[in-house]
């Protein structure tokens, strides 16, 4: 027998309340719930979660009302191969997605969610992604098996019971489907963090923007409104309606007379982004100023101002911060450790003895004695054995709102005018230190052939360099052929396109150290980007780009000499001549949507390249 719908009185929405009487009639929960976002319902739903032992209630004294997840060893990141975009044709998807034809999809995933939720309660999560009501926010529904997905989607997006008023009787939203995949028989004991092991799913439909997601609870597979809905279906909509939707981090730069400058940039995942959203200069530039308004997603709409200029205005769709907690410390993003104070779930990192969380990084010491993420007995010899206490990939959930360098206009509904876009990856070699496009179209070339060693944010060898265009590789929902050329559309439909630049934090020595400082430090070459904006700092011509001279950087306080910064910014010519082939088989790998304009350029950029080492 289904469970009785239990629809509160003030939804209206009679398309929307069939389609949730249809999905408990496939997946057979005890009951269902109408989540609120209210506090009151946040704190039992985590009390509930004390008592089934998925979450641990921290210190109320050290950590008020937060809480530490284990998730099973078998649901810690991303899972890129898992992940499907399920368009009617192949060819839209393209070569860098998985594809399933979805009528073949939808029979798979009907016999997986046929009763995948006895035993438990089926959650109705009503959200907006960016402030409700705001012309570039967009509104969805989750329906889930797991409470940790009702109180994170609280914290990370704009979840409330006033979402079900903006969608009055007939509004359009994103219906996003997640199971844990993991249905109890009668008296069946529930595991701490319920998934399916064995057997995961993460499909988006394009053309009816679908989200249907199954086997995981962990992060961007679990919680919809952020890669699933925020990135892969709004990519669509974006290229659809002209805007876009990128894995963007946003932040404003205020300069010592007071001006402020917004920016946004695309590092992959666990590069840089919530470091760089929140930092804070060093001494010497402390008459700079960055806030952050996103770490992770923005919505960027061509909008003409209130100065009548058409410019790109960006929102953070998001709420809160889902962040990468090994690394990071009072030094490298003393905003992120005061954004945990409070409120905070924390998963897989560890258990200290007084109640409290650790990971690698936190501290220089390592506590005498731990609780791993995997829910073991841990103590610095086990570190010093290779063994980390808390997972790479372990996270926070921390509101935004409690970031203190949060921008004022952090939630304004008209967004933010973007100045400069700025892609990075993680490359011990080859790319320097800075370098910016001459053009838009340039831009988009150096975008488009992004580099980056792989993380811990998704499942998958580590290390290893891949071509992660935009850092949108696992989060394009379309074919990234046609993303390019919406991409030098889209630099036409604002008076001057944001100025485009690359940056590498990570270039190693032969020892295998970071030859650059990084995190504050990057204010540096933030104030740099900043001015040419403003076409108040001088630069020289390379191949490459514009990059800085020596004395076209502040090197206050910092000791770093005219050689060092020369080994920094070095274009290595044979190792260019190897990336440019890279660039040609990653290009050749589009086929026919690869636009000819982008080919043309990689072409004039390699003889560029083969002049320099002639
Ligand atoms: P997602 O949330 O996965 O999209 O990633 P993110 O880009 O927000 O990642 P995050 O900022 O959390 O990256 C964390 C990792 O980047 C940690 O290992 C940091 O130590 C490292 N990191 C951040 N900034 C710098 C930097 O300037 N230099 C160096 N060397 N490492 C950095
Ligand atoms: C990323 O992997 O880029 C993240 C974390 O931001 S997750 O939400 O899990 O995708
Ligand atoms: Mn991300």
């Amino acid at each position: 027998m289904t469970a009785p719908l239990n629809a509160p009185a003030y939804v209206k929405h009679e398309g929307l309340k069939k389609w949730v009487g249809e999905i408990a009639e496939l997946t057979q929960p005890d009951r269902i719930y109408w989540a609120d976002g209210s506090q009151e319902e946040y704190d039992r739903l985590c009390a509930e979660m004390v008592k089934a032992g998925t979450l641990i209630k921290l210190n109320e004294q050290r950590r008020p009302n937060s809480y530490l997840a284990f998730s099973d060893p078998s649901d810690v990141a991303r899972v890129e191969d898992r992940t499907y975009i399920c368009s009617a044709k192949k060819e839209d998807a393209g070569p860098t997605n998985n594809w399933e034809d979805p009528a073949t999809m939808r029979a798979t995933l009907n016999g997986l969610f046929k009763g995948c939720m006895k035993g438990r309660t089926m959650y109705v999560i009503p959200f907006s992604m960016g402030p409700l009501g705001s012309p570039i926010a967009h509104i969805g529904v989750e329906i889930s098996d797991s409470p940790y997905v009702v109180v994170s989607m609280r914290t990370m997006t704009h979840m409330s019971a006033k979402v079900f008023d903006t969608l009055g009787a007939n509004g359009d939203f994103v219906p996003c489907v997640h199971s844990v995949g993991a249905p109890l028989a009668a008296g069946q004991q529930d595991a701490k963090w319920p998934c399916n092991p064995t057997v995961k799913y993460i499909v988006h439909y394009p053309e009816s923007r679908e989200i249907w997601s199954y086997g995981s609870g962990y992060g961007g597979n679990a919680l919809l409104g952020k890669k699933c809905f925020a990135l892969r279906i709004a990519s669509n909509m974006a290229r659809e309606q002209g805007w876009l939707a990128e894995h963007m981090l946003i932040l404003g730069v205020e300069s010592p007379a007071g001006e402020k400058t917004y920016v946004a940039a695309a590092f992959p995942s666990a590069c840089g982004k919530t470091n760089f959203a929140m930092l804070i200069p060093p001494e010497p530039l402390n008459g700079w100023k960055v806030t952050t308004i996103g770490d992770d997603i923005a919505w960027i709409k061509p909008r003409v101002g209130k100065d009548g200029v058409a410019r790109f205005y960006a929102i953070n769709p998001e709420a809160g911060f889902f962040g990468v907690a090994p690394g990071t410390s009072e030094k490298t993003n003393y905003n992120a450790l005061a954004t945990l104070k409070e409120n905070i779930i924390f998963t897989n990192v560890a258990l200290t003895d007084d109640g409290d969380v650790w990971w690698e990084g936190l501290t220089k010491e390592p506590p005498a004695h731990l609780i791993d993420w995997q829910g073991k007995d841990w103590t610095p010899a086990d570190g010093k054995a290779g063994k980390k206490a808390a997972h790479p990939n372990s996270r926070f959930t921390a509101p935004a709102s409690q970031c203190p360098s949060i921008d004022p206009a952090w939630e304004d509904p008209a967004g933010v005018p973007i100045a400069a876009f700025v892609f990075g990856g993680r490359r011990a070699t080859t790319v320097p230190l800075v370098y910016q496009a001459f053009n838009w179209n340039y831009g988009v070339y150096m975008a488009a052939t992004l580099g980056s060693e792989t993380t811990a944010a998704a499942f998958g060898e580590q290390g290893v360099v891949r071509r992660d265009p935009f850092a949108m590789l696992p989060f394009c929902g379309y074919h990234m052929g046609d993303y390019f050329s919406h991409w030098l559309q889209m630099g036409k439909t604002v008076e001057t396109p944001p100025k485009i630049f690359c940056v590498n934090w990570f270039r190693m020595n032969e020892q295998g150290e970071f030859m650059w400082p990084g995190f504050g430090d990057n204010m540096r070459i933030l104030k740099w980007i900043v001015q040419r904006c403003q076409g108040a700092v001088g630069a020289k011509e390379t191949t490459l780009g514009w990059m800085p001279k020596f004395a076209d950087i502040d090197w206050s306080g910092l000791n770093i000499n005219q050689s060092d910064f020369e080994v920094l910014t070095r274009i290595d010519v044979n190792a260019w001549k190897a990336e440019l082939a890279g660039h040609k088989e990653w290009f050749d790998k589009m086929g026919e949507k690869m636009p000819r304009e982008l080919v043309l350029k990689r072409e004039l950029f390699e003889m560029g390249i083969f002049r320099d080492a002639a």
